[in-house]
Order: structure tokens, then C-alpha cells, then sequence
């Protein structure tokens, strides 16, 4: 069993439509599935970290209805203690209304609900949570001052921080100095370093390098089909992805960050911990759903040598 991982984050039931190609703005499409699927960035990479068999304990806020039951029970069935998921009344849970194409991209508007109750002050009831965490795992679907404190709790308990910037907005330089690994996409990476680009892996490792100026220990670049890059106190490699047919791309970089915590907290390097995950993102993209596509580790491994 690895040491723990804490995840604070959200928690959300994705409303799921499948359509050929994404309505232009005015315009109207017919789609040719619906489902409704546990996810939510923190749900999914605790569900992720879990499926592999790590410990994990889920921090976060629910509505006291339906939505809240069926992502609480995902949770559960993956293996994740969700003792310090709090059902709050009169919010319903998170949604995230999601469109994936032909192609496998998607969009997604999320609607927080009980998500943003989960403020710096509701951490003093769970803060059994972070005892002897390895990994504290953070995204930004939950209130940005939360996040902080979070990431303070958990250098305070000598864990790990990994920051997922998503959906990306601005991060004071105060909460990047608490933070071992940033993980953004290239999108997330070209909205937090200002005014540069990360279409290739050099423009990318440029941006990286002004996140780590600004105090990030190491930057994780993931750019979808082409792997993921590391720049930092670490080091850099490349993680290439392994070449699969995409059928959604939806929770892959959750099931990336799950994958790199759950390695991390086993005693996995950086550079293992990181191939890894890559691995779990390929998996994932071949499954349709948020926590449906997580893998397990055999599905991960096999993955990582080569195999389906
Ligand atoms: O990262 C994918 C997730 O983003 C979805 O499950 C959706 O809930 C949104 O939070």
C-alpha cells in the first residue's frame, strides 16, 4: 500500500452529450448519446489514484442529493476514503454540462454548487485528512483561498503539492512558492505565463521556466497526444505518449495527475512516476466518461510496456 494521498477538490456529475462536431455560437446540432457520469478534476484524480490502488483520502463538498450519492459512491467503489466529503444542504452538487466531438476533444461548462462551499475554514474539520500525506493533490475547481490553505496544510505535514491549474486563472506567486509539481496543459500554461506561447516543446519549456521564476519547483507541461514535459528542480525529460485511438479526451489529465501521485506516494522517481501516468492518460482517452476510463494498474502497466 503507498503512503497517503490527500485530494482537495471537486466533485461533479457530468451531464455528457456526444455530437459529431461542437454547435458554432447560435447554431444547433443534433447529438447522438447522453450520459450521466461521476467526475469533477479532484473526484476524478482521487478516483484515478485510488483505481491503481493508492490510499486516498477525498476532501471536498457535495449537495445533500442524488448527484452527491452517485459521486460519492464512484469514489467509494474505486477505493477512496470520502469520510471527509460533506453533503451540505440547500446547494446541489457540482455539474459540468460536457459536448465531446467526433475527434474525441471536448468543451465543458462547469457549474460549481457545493463546490464553492468548500472554503479555507471548512479545512479545520478535516484536518485529520492531511496526517502523514505523501502527495497533496489540488485543482482549481474549488475557491483559489482554499487552495492556498490547502497547500500550506499539506507542506506543513511534509507532503508533496501537486497543482493542476484548472480551469486556469491567475496564481499569486505566494501559492506557486508551496507547490512541487505544476501540471498545465499547454492552454492552462499559455494563460498562466503571461504573453507566451506553448504551442511546441520549446515555446513550452520557455513558459515552464518563467512558472518556475515565479516559484514553482518543477513545472509538468501535459500536451495531449504528444506526452508530457518536466522543467525544474528535478530536471527535464519527455514523456512521450504512446500512439492509441482517441474516442475522449475527458479526464485524461486527471487520470495523468492521479497516475504521477499515486507513483509518487509508492516511492516511484519523478521520471518513473511520470511515465506512468503518461501511460494512464493514453489509457484513458480510449474509454468514453470521466471515471469510467480510469485505468487500473494492470491496465496502466501493460499500457507502459507496450501493450494494449
Ligand atoms: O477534467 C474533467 C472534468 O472537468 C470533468 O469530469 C468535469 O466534471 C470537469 O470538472
Amino acid at each position: 500500500m503507498s503512503a497517503p494521498i490527500v485530494v482537495v477538490g471537486s466533485l461533479n456529475v457530468d451531464l455528457v452529450v456526444r455530437a459529431e462536431r461542437f454547435p458554432a455560437p447560435g447554431a444547433t446540432v443534433t447529438g447522438e448519446g447522453f450520459a450521466v457520469v461521476p467526475g469533477g478534476k479532484g473526484a476524478n484524480q482521487a478516483c484515478a489514484a485510488a483505481r491503481l490502488g493508492g490510499d486516498v483520502r477525498m476532501v471536498g463538498c457535495v449537495g445533500a442529493d442524488a448527484h452527491g450519492t452517485l459521486v460519492r459512491r464512484s469514489l467509494a467503489e474505486a477505493g477512496a476514503d470520502v469520510a471527509h466529503v460533506r453533503a451540505v444542504r440547500g446547494t446541489p452538487t457540482g455539474v459540468a454540462l460536457i459536448t465531446v466531438d467526433g475527434a474525441g476533444e471536448n468543451t465543458i461548462v462547469v457549474v460549481p454548487g457545493a463546490n464553492a462551499r468548500l472554503t479555507p475554514d471548512a479545512l479545520d474539520e478535516v484536518a485529520a485528512a492531511f496526517d502523514r500525506a505523501a502527495v497533496v493533490l489540488l485543482q482549481l475547481e474549488v475557491p483559489l483561498p482554499t487552495v492556498q490553505e490547502a497547500a500550506r496544510r499539506a507542506r506543513a505535514a511534509g507532503a508533496r503539492v501537486v497543482l493542476d491549474p484548472a480551469p486556469a486563472r491567475p496564481l499569486p506567486d505566494a501559492l506557486l512558492a508551496l507547490v512541487d509539481y505544476l501540471t498545465p496543459n499547454q492552454t492552462e500554461l499559455a494563460a498562466l505565463a503571461a504573453g507566451a506561447g506553448a504551442r511546441d516543446a520549446g515555446e513550452a519549456t520557455a513558459a515552464a521556466r518563467e512558472l518556475l521564476g515565479r516559484g514553482a519547483r518543477n513545472v509538468v507541461v501535459k500536451r495531449g497526444e504528444e506526452g508530457a514535459l518536466l522543467v525544474g528542480a528535478d530536471g527535464a525529460c519527455a514523456w512521450p505518449a504512446p500512439r492509441v485511438r482517441a474516442v475522449d479526451a475527458t479526464a485524461a489529465g486527471d487520470a495523468w495527475n492521479g497516475a504521477f501521485a499515486f507513483a509518487l506516494a509508492r516511492g516511484d522517481s519523478t521520471d518513473a512516476a511520470g511515465r506512468l501516468a503518461t501511460a494512464a492518460a493514453s489509457v484513458s482517452v480510449t474509454r468514453a466518461g470521466a471515471q469510467p476510463s480510469l485505468p487500473t494498474l494492470a491496465e496502466a502497466e501493460a499500457r507502459l510496456k507496450g501493450g494494449s
